[in-house]
């Protein structure tokens, strides 16, 4: 009976430590992470000269629905792929161009990142840093019609071309359930592109944008 008790007792704190050990243990190795949220880009732009030595264009921010995937490879690195729906953007005359809308531009922004968790105790926060690489997909550019009567012609396109940068990035998943979160994350991705102003199927003038956004995204994680 004695021995039963023991045996019960030993059972029951080895239950309760495996249950704390459970309650406290952050995101681990083999876990897959699913996050979606809303994801506003805000770019930094900064673009060569158009046509003067005043002049350049500007890209407007742009919200969309991003979403993300992560492998643990271990309980302290993770693989990331971050997607997107397509992000579409105005971009507009500055300086000596300011007030003339020069086109649109839709966008997808594929980013492979390395994160890494650090051990900060228990799984309430896990916060994480990523390092990757981004590859920036334009796509429908339109120039506007604004464009098109400044240059008197209806053969006017816009052509940017794809861009690969680096992206880096923090953010945090909070527990609110037992295998899902609240998540929070900033990237900041170096995406520069030229853009082609093709007029009558020649092209006019190429400038070159920066456009190097913050993305800032919230929404919710789920762990698998
Ligand atoms: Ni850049």
């Amino acid at each position: 009976m004695v021995q039963l008790f023991k045996n019960l007792t030993a059972f029951a704190v080895g239950a309760a430590l495996t249950a704390g050990s459970m309650e406290a243990m952050a995101h681990k190795e083999g876990d897959f992470i699913l996050r979606v949220g809303a994801a506003h880009v805000s770019p930094n732009d900064d673009s060569s000269n158009v046509l003067g030595s005043d002049d350049g264009v500007t890209v407007d921010s742009a919200t969309g629905l991003g979403f993300s995937g992560t492998w643990m490879l271990s309980d302290r690195w993770g693989f990331e792929v971050l997607a997107a729906l397509p992000f579409e953007h105005d971009i507009d005359g500055s300086g000596s161009l300011s007030g003339l809308p020069v086109g649109s531009t839709k966008h997808l922004p594929p980013t492979a990142s390395f994160q890494y968790y650090p051990d900060v105790g228990g799984d309430s926060f896990n916060p994480y840093f990523g390092l990757g690489v981004n590859y920036t997909y334009f796509f429908d550019e339109e120039a506007s019609p604004e464009l098109k009567a400044a240059l008197g012609t209806e053969q006017v396109e816009l052509s940017l071309d794809n861009s690969v940068g680096i992206a880096g990035q923090i953010g945090a998943d909070w527990k609110v359930g037992d295998n899902w979160f609240i998540n929070t994350g900033v990237w900041y991705v170096d995406i520069d592109t030229d853009a082609d102003v093709i007029v009558g199927g020649a092209t006019a003038t190429t400038v070159e944008v920066e456009i190097d956004p913050w993305v800032a995204m919230v929404g919710f994680a789920w762990r698998f």
